[in-house]
């Protein structure tokens, strides 16, 4: 018999639980939740408006103080009980649905913001953001201001802030949920190849059925009122993917069940 090596998540999440509003009208964001994510795990929250998603998200970003539970990251606690335990934001990396850069800084200084709040030197901030522009398929845009740049290329940078301090996990709400569908397609792409490159963690909510299944290792549904988990799905498509993948039985047979569900679920 083999001997299997276990290894702690990523993120692990243990009874993790959220309310919030009033005595008089509680809203249960999210029931008590188990999740393990694995390191290296791309792992896609898909679900209905109002499920829990940002919800589950925020908590593992430190971001959102759970009303209960425990929550890991790289197998250091971050919530216990419900309670703040150390800081992990180096482990940690976000990215939300518009960019937020500062319009008044350069994409290169915008990138480098993260490492120059951190004391990092301009030499090494710059050599490090240069780095990662080439990375995310902005070279060349250095030195230009956010405006000049599509809503990719800013979504782009804004991937490349978020790895500016090499964290482990990275952690994206609905990320190009603002972008135009041709777009978004192509940002699909690049994310899978930034992410075949890195071998970061990734926690990606979405709820589009194609990119979840397109990113995916495994998917998890979320069902709302209260929002929890109601189905995990694996997808075990080999990669790198290419947008003709979404033209496959395979592809289809998820994303069909995956419909089904959110109809029933919704
Ligand atoms: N700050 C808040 N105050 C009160 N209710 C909230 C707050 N944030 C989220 N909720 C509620 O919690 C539930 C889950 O929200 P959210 O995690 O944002 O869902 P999703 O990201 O899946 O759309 C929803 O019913 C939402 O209205
Ligand atoms: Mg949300």
């Amino acid at each position: 018999m083999q001997t299997e090596h276990v290894s702690a998540p990523a993120i692990g999440l243990s009874k993790i639980e959220k309310w919030f509003g009033t005595r008089a009208q509680p809203v249960h964001a999210l029931a008590p939740t188990d999740l393990d994510v694995p390191a290296g795990e791309l792992l896609v929250l898909l679900g209905p408006s109002g499920c829990g998603k940002t919800t589950m998200l925020r908590m593992m970003g430190g971001l959102l103080e759970p009303t209960g539970g425990d929550l890991t990251i790289e197998n250091r606690p971050l919530w216990k009980d419900g309670a703040r335990q150390g800081e992990t934001l180096s482990e940690l990396g976000m990215v939300f649905q518009d960019a937020n850069l500062f319009p008044w800084l350069t994409i290169e200084d915008n990138i480098a913001l993260p490492l120059e709040l951190k004391g990092v030197g301009k030499a090494e901030r710059m050599a490090r953001a240069h780095e990662l522009t080439r990375l995310v398929g902005i070279s060349g845009f250095e030195k230009r201001w956010p405006k000049e740049l599509s809503g990719g290329m800013r979504q782009r940078a804004a991937i490349a802030r978020a790895l500016s301090y090499d964290p482990k996990i990275l952690l994206m709400d609905e990320p190009f949920g603002a972008l135009d569908a041709m777009t978004r397609d192509q940002m699909n792409l690049e994310l899978q190849r930034i992410w075949m490159e890195t071998r970061k963690t990734i926690v990606l909510v979405t709820h589009s059925i194609s990119e979840a299944t397109f990113l995916a290792d495994r998917i998890v549904l979320l069902s709302p009122r209260p929002g929890r988990i109601d189905t995990i799905v694996n997808v075990p498509m080999a990669r790198p993917r290419s947008l003709d993948v979404q033209t496959t039985p395979e592809f289809q047979d998820i994303a069909r069940t995956l419909r089904h569900r959110l109809n029933e679920i919704s």
